[in-house]
Parts: C-alpha cells; structure tokens; sequence
C-alpha cells in the first residue's frame, strides 16, 4: 500500500493527539465542499441505476460527451492498465504515486519521466494536470501535440486532472472523445466530496465500454451517485467557489512565505514548498498537532487549504512556534 494524506488516526498514534484535536492540512481535499443535502431514502434502498442522471450532470458541468463515473478516479487509475497489452508506460514524477504503482502491478515497462520530451518508443505517457504534489500546470497545446504523436502508434495519453476545477481552461475533456486521449477526473478535491467516491473517465466510447465491463455492475453506491449528481449541477456554487479557493490558496502562500516556507507553486487547493527540512518541519508541526505531508524524492512539503477562520489563526500560530 502506498503512502497517502489523511491518515488522521496513524498521526494521532504516533503523536499521541486525538484525531478529532488535529488541524489536518495533509491533503488536497477541499475543506469546506460543497454544502451537503439529505439524501432520499430511495437512493439508500434501490439498487442504482447506471443511466440516471449522474453522467449527464457531469457531461454538462465538465463539457465533454463521452464520459463514465467510476467509484473515486482512483478505481479508473487501477483498472486502465489492465485494458492494454504489455507496454512501455511512461509516467510523470514527481506525482501521484498510484499511477506508477497500478502500470508496474498490471505487468507493464514503466518509466520515470520528467515530463520534458515524448521518447520514440514509450506507447502511454501518464500525467497529472496540474500535478500534485508540485502544483506544476501544462497547457493545453502541448499536452494534444504529444496525444497526436501517440495516438498515431496506436498509443495513449493519460491525463489526471484532479485539480483541475479551479483552472478548467487546462483541461483536455472537450477533446478526450478520439481515440488514445483519456482524462480523469475527481469528485474528491475542489467539490470536497472525497468520501463519497466519485471519478470519472473520459474518453472514447470503446475504452469506456471496455472498462465498465472490467468494473462490473453497481460499482457506486447509490446515495454517493444522487449526492454528486446535485453538486455537479449547482454551477453557482461552482462559480463562486472557484474564486474562493483561489483568494484562499493565495492567502496560504502569503503565511507560508511569512514563516520562510515560500511556495515554489500551487493549485487552488495546495501549496507546495520545497526544503531540504521537509522531515523536520512535518515532525514540529505535527506536534503541534497540524498535519501536513512531507515528500522526499524531491524533498517538500505539501499544505492543504484551512478552513474556518480559526484553522487560519492556528497554522500561523504553529508556524511562527516551530522556526521553520
Ligand atoms: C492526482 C490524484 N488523482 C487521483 C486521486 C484519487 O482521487 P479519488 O479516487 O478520490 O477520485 C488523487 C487522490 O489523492 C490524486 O491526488
């Protein structure tokens, strides 16, 4: 298993806090989503049904036709390897870990690539836009010469945009209906909705038929598809939260910075600080009872956005205790 935030209770283990005593910025997840309704019963007792309106909700809120929910993207991440013959998958790094991980399980000739230059040889190029944890973004342009290229060898492009909501002018989804382009999405990071594990995939009707047959049937609950369905059509929330996220990511820039941790990059819902002391300041601040997740290969630290305004006033105060 690989390592991941939001390990609330492990970090209340090894620091001897109780789990409801932590401010836990450990992870990309925005801290105040969108705000929940009830649930209908139905939606607890009936089976679900794939052809309610969850993905057309999601067609109309992404822009994009050709589209499948999956339990969390992450269960796409795990299954898309297994739709390919044997091959030569080349993946950003730093980034997210489970996309290397599930091309070496399923049996493929995985590289570490530093997003530079497409090789000659290489049949899918795994990426995340923007990346986490470093927050670097790619534009538009480039990503689709390089899908191009591979869709011309038969190949794939694999773009995770997880953290793309806030900046939807990078994403690929109006594109991702031809062949070899396949995007993902999350309903876990700026709708805030991780627990209820939405993701999607788009992509062209044949892998998307391919993979609901590997998935098999009812693979989300049906109480989490009627709760994304409402928050993919609140576009107002949408609208407003967009520009909420980003004065709030900025504001968690300034702090860092005022402490000496200045961010190289970020996304709306993260801020990433290189430093040689990552270990280190994960440790103080984590006795202090914040939790932030530290990376060594680069060495940094990523910080999640606070949420109500005390949270604020804690980070800070922790920050200026610690003498980063
Ligand atoms: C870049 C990226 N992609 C995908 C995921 C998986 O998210 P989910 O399965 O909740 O959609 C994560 C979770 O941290 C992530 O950081």
């Amino acid at each position: 298993m690989l390592e991941h935030g939001g390990r609330l209770n492990a970090a209340a283990v090894r620091f001897g806090i109780e789990p409801q005593r932590w401010l836990d910025l450990s992870t990309g997840i925005n801290p105040e989503g969108w705000p929940l309704v009830d649930v209908p019963a139905q939606a607890w007792r009936r089976l679900p049904e794939d052809d309610d309106a969850l993905e057309s909700a999601a067609s109309s809120c992404f822009g994009c036709s050709s589209i499948l929910a999956t339990a969390g993207s992450q269960a796409a991440i795990q299954a898309l390897p297994k739709l390919r013959p044997q091959s030569r998958v080349d993946v950003l790094a730093p980034s997210y870990a489970e996309h290397a991980h599930a091309w070496s399980q399923a049996g493929h000739t995985v590289r570490s690539w530093d997003g530079q230059t497409l090789a000659d040889d290489v049949d899918v190029v795994v990426l995340v836009n923007p990346n986490n944890p470093t927050g670097t973004c790619r534009d538009a342009a480039q990503l689709l010469r390089w899908h191009d290229a591979l869709r011309a060898r038969g190949g794939w492009l694999v773009v995770d945009e997880a953290y793309v909501d806030a900046c939807p002018e990078l994403s690929l989804v109006a594109h991702a209906s031809t062949p070899g382009l396949i995007v993902l999405r999350s309903l876990g990071k700026f709708f805030g909705l991780a627990g209820a594990r939405i993701g999607f995939v788009i992509a062209e009707p044949r892998i998307l038929r391919a993979l609901r047959e590997h998935l098999g049937p009812w693979p989300i609950c049906g109480a989490a598809r009627w709760l994304a369905t409402q928050a993919l059509r609140d576009t107002e929330w949408q609208f407003a939260e967009r520009r909420r996220l980003l004065r709030r990511s900025a504001r968690l820039a300034e702090i860092l910075s005022r402490h000496h941790l200045p961010p190289s990059a970020g996304t709306a819902l993260f801020q990433w600080v290189p430093t040689p002391a990552a270990p280190r300041i994960e440790h103080a601040l984590g006795l202090c009872g914040v939790l932030v997740r530290s990376f060594s290969d680069p060495a940094g630290l990523r910080f999640g956005l606070p949420g109500a305004e005390g949270e604020w006033v804690r980070l800070d105060k922790a920050l200026s205790q610690i003498r980063p």
